[in-house]
């Protein structure tokens, strides 16, 4: 009789079914799809040919925003799907009711450039940008707070840094805002699916991510949350048929985040996250933040002996970012690249990211590599 596979076995085997030799470190780009999902993709794609209608995937779509909602600490009805980050982090900062003089607190050296951008392009709108340094790839809580001033109408933080792997303390950071009234923003497109993050229990007002990296869905396709309490606070810029409740005259917005929304949703990228956080569900979020962290911890270890300089080195996380001795980020990622390593490059670093189906072997493989061709 067959042992029943253990639930981390399972998800290595789903999404490494197809990787052959590759050693794949780069899930803060990208996902690894697994199977399922490619199989509800397939699906997705015969019932199209059967002459399926779009509305025929809503119940798959309203299951998905169920299910994120859970994931990230939310109600439905104030989950709303958007395109991608950038968009959602665009609905709320360009939405939001600025006072004059007032101003936002962000981190710009450890933050991705897509909110750094949408915080600069408020300038026009006289919302002035604040800083909070982060040593050594690492922002820390009280410094945020200790920058928070009677200006500050909003904290907008990455929960997990794309470019060091620098994890917050969001509830420490959540609780001053909630006490002084500032909205505090989440960018959490390298923490769902990676860790757990809530925006009840940390006190996030505004959430957005993607779902094509700890999710493992395909990319154009994101979500936003948003505490019921400040959502007459945004004001939606743009209208569509889902955005309204159009059973009064006048009309009024929807009385939901739905009001964020226009148009028809990806229903491709729905229905292939649907499948994949159901095999995420089955490990569960825990199981997955402890194997990722764990794995991290192993690997700073490795590459610290190795006389590398890691950032955020004790961060809890699942991105690793080193400096390379000699030559440029882009030259160790294309040389590890022809040795079937995929990490990144990003800035002067290179960028090794984890998922719960990497194993100890994947790092002990990688450290071989590193060491037998010296790259470093
Ligand atoms: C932290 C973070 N924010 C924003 C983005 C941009 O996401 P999107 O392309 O979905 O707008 C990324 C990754 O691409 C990211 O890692």
């Amino acid at each position: 009789m067959s042992m029943p596979e253990a639930p981390l076995d399972r998800l290595r085997a789903q999404c490494w079914s197809s990787t052959g030799d590759l050693l794949y470190f780069n899930s803060a780009a990208h996902g690894l799809l697994p199977d399922c999902a490619r199989i509800a993709v397939e699906q997705y794609l015969t019932d199209l040919q059967h002459g399926a209608s779009e509305q025929e995937f809503s119940p798959a779509v309203e299951r998905l925003r169920t299910n994120l909602a859970q994931w990230v600490g939310c109600a439905d009805a104030d989950l709303a799907f958007c395109q991608n980050v950038s968009a959602g982090l665009n609905i709320i900062l360009r939405g939001f009711a600025w006072e004059p003089g007032r101003h936002i607190l962000l981190c710009p050296e450890i933050e991705h450039p897509t909110l750094i951008w949408a915080a600069r392009a408020l300038d026009p709108l006289g919302v002035k940008v604040r800083t909070v340094p982060a040593p050594r790839g690492q922002v820390l809580a009280e410094d945020v707070v200790a920058a928070m001033s009677d200006e500050t109408q909003m904290v907008a933080l990455s929960a997990v840094s794309y470019l060091s792997g620098g994890r917050i303390d969001l509830a420490k950071v959540g609780a001053a805002c909630r006490q002084r009234h500032v909205f505090f923003l989440v960018d959490a497109a390298q923490s769902v699916g990676f860790a757990r993050i809530n925006m009840k229990e940390q006190f996030i007002d505004g959430l957005v991510a993607n779902v094509h990296k700890g999710l493992l869905g395909l990319a154009g396709l994101g979500f936003l949350g948003v505490n019921r309490q400040w959502l007459p606070h945004i004001r939606p810029l743009v209208v569509g048929q889902e955005s309204v409740d159009s059973r009064q005259e006048p009309w009024q917005w929807a009385d939901s985040a739905r009001r964020f929304e226009v148009g028809h949703r990806n229903s491709v990228a729905a229905v292939a996250t649907l499948a994949s956080l159901e095999l995420l569900g089955s490990v569960g979020i825990d199981a997955i933040e402890r194997h990722i962290v764990n794995l991290r911890h192993y690997l700073v270890n490795c590459l610290m002996a190795e006389n590398l300089r890691v950032l955020a080195p004790d961060a809890d996380s699942h991105i690793v970012a080193i400096e390379p001795h000699q030559g440029s980020a882009a030259e160790l990622v294309q040389a590890l690249s022809a040795r079937g390593v995929k990490a990144a490059a990003r800035g002067q670093y290179v960028r090794f990211s984890l998922h719960a189906y990497n194993v100890y072997d994947d790092v002990d493989r990688l450290l071989d590599i590193v060491r037998r061709d010296n790259l470093r």
